[in-house]
C-alpha cells in the first residue's frame, strides 16, 4: 500500500474524494432494531451486485483519481465468501494508503490475525450494548459472545478498534455510559452515534438523543469531555477524559454538523454511487463497468457526478424525489 497519485477528484463545492465507502454485500446476519425490520429486507438477487473483479477495478481507478481509504461496508462484509482474499488483492492496490472495514463482529473474530497481516490498522465494530438480553432484543439474535471475541481479538492483535454505539431511546440509554467506561481502562474509541431514519420500515425514528444530549448525559456521569483535533472529513468530534486511555467520539449522523468537510464517496452493493448517505443513488457504475465503458469514461462519469453534489445531507435529502428516508435500510445503502 505506497505511492502517490495527485488529488484530482474534487465535488463542487471544492471538497476532494478521498475515502470510498464500498458495501460488499446488502445481506446481514444480525437484524438490528435500528437498521431493518425483524423480517429482514429484501435482499438483492447475487448477480446483481458487483463481483469482486469489479470492485478491483473500481478501486483501482478511484485511486488513481486521489482515494487514499477504502472502508469495506454491508450489509455485513463477512457473510461475502472470500473476503479476506479479495482485500489482499486491494492491499496491492499503489496509492491505497487505508484499508479498514465496519463489522458487526458475529463472524469476525477468526479473521482477525490475517486482518492484522494484511495491515489493517483499524477496524470500527458495531456494540451498542454489553448487556446479553439488550443485545438479543436489538439486534434480534444472541451473538455477543461472538462480538466480544472479536472485540478481544481485535485489541490482542494491535489493529485499533472503534466501537459504534447507536444511540436509541428506550433502548439502550442504560448502556451508554458503561460502553464509555470501557475508554477508562481500554485503548479504544468508544462512538456514540445519532440513530437516523434509515429502518427498512422498522419503526418511525424520532431523534430525542441528539449528539449534545449524548454528550451532556455522558460528561454527566463520567466528567469533563476535552475536545481532541480529528482528521478533516472525519464523522466523530473526539474527546478524551482525564484519567482515561481511550477517546469517546460523538457522531452527529443525523444533525448532519459534518457535512462541510465530507470527503466520501459511497458505492453500493450494486454498484450504485452515492455522493451522500442521504441522496438516491446518482449513478449506475455497474451499468458502465458492464456495458463495456473505458477506466477513462467511467472516471469520467465519477468527475461529472462530482460535479452536481448537494452542499449537505440536507439538500441531498430534498433532492430525493421520495422523502421518507425509512423506506430504506442502512444495510443496502452501506452504513
Ligand atoms: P472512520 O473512518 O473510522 O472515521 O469511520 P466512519 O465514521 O467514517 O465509518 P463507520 O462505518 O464507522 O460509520 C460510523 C457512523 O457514521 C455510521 O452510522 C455511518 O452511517 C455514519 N456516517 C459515515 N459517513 C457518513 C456521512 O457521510 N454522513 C452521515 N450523516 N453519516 C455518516
Ligand atoms: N442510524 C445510525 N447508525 C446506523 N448504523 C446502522 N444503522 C444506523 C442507523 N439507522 C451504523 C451501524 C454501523 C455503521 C456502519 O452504521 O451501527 O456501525
Ligand atoms: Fe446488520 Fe449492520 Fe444493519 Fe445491524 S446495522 S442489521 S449489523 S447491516
Amino acid at each position: 500500500m505506497a505511492g502517490a497519485a495527485p488529488s484530482v477528484l474534487f465535488d463542487n463545492h471544492g471538497r476532494p474524494l478521498e475515502y470510498l465507502r464500498l458495501a460488499v454485500t446488502d445481506r446481514c446476519n444480525l437484524r438490528c432494531f435500528y437498521c431493518m425490520p425483524e423480517e429482514g429486507i429484501k435482499y438483492m438477487p447475487k448477480q446483481e451486485l458487483l463481483t469482486y473483479e469489479e470492485m478491483e477495478r473500481l478501486v483501482g481507478l478511484l485511486t488513481g483519481l486521489g482515494v487514499r481509504k477504502v472502508r469495506l461496508t454491508g450489509g455485513e462484509p463477512f457473510v461475502r465468501r472470500d473476503l479476506v482474499p479479495f482485500m489482499a488483492r486491494l492491499t496491492a492496490i499503489p496509492g491505497l494508503d487505508d484499508l479498514s472495514l465496519t463489522t458487526n463482529g458475529v463472524l469476525t473474530a477468526p479473521y482477525v490475525p490475517e486482518l492484522a497481516r494484511l495491515g489493517v490498522k483499524a477496524v470500527n465494530l458495531s456494540l451498542d450494548t454489553l448487556d446479553r438480553a439488550r443485545f438479543a432484543s436489538i439486534t434480534r439474535r444472541d451473538e455477543l459472545p461472538r462480538v466480544l471475541d472479536t472485540f478481544y481479538a481485535l485489541l490482542a492483535s494491535g489493529i485499533q478498534v472503534k466501537i459504534n454505539a447507536v444511540v436509541m431511546d428506550g433502548q439502550n440509554i442504560e448502556d451508554l455510559v458503561p460502553l464509555a467506561e470501557l475508554t477508562r481502562e481500554l485503548p479504544v474509541e468508544v462512538r456514540f452515534i445519532e440513530e437516523m431514519p434509515f429502518n427498512g420500515g422498522s419503526h418511525a425514528a424520532t431523534l430525542p438523543w441528539d449528539h449534545c444530549r449524548i454528550r451532556q448525559h455522558l460528561e454527566a456521569h463520567l466528567g469533563e469531555f476535552v475536545p481532541v483535533a480529528t482528521p478533516a472529513g472525519a464523522t466523530a468530534s473526539e474527546y478524551s477524559i482525564a484519567g482515561h486511555q481511550g477517546r469517546i467520539g460523538i457522531i452527529a449522523a443525523y444533525s448532519r454538523t459534518f457535512c462541510g468537510t465530507c470527503n466520501r464517496i459511497r458505492l453500493t452493493a450494486e454498484g450504485g454511487l452515492k455522493t451522500c448517505l442521504y441522496d438516491q443513488g446518482v449513478l449506475d457504475v455497474r451499468a458502465l463497468l458492464r456495458g463495456g465503458s473505458t477506466d477513462e469514461e467511467v472516471a469520467e462519469a465519477l468527475k461529472s457526478a462530482f460535479r452536481y453534489r448537494a452542499a449537505n445531507g440536507f439538500e441531498a435529502e430534498q433532492r430525493r424525489p421520495v422523502h421518507q428516508l425509512s423506506f430504506e435500510s442502512m444495510s443496502t445503502i452501506g452504513g
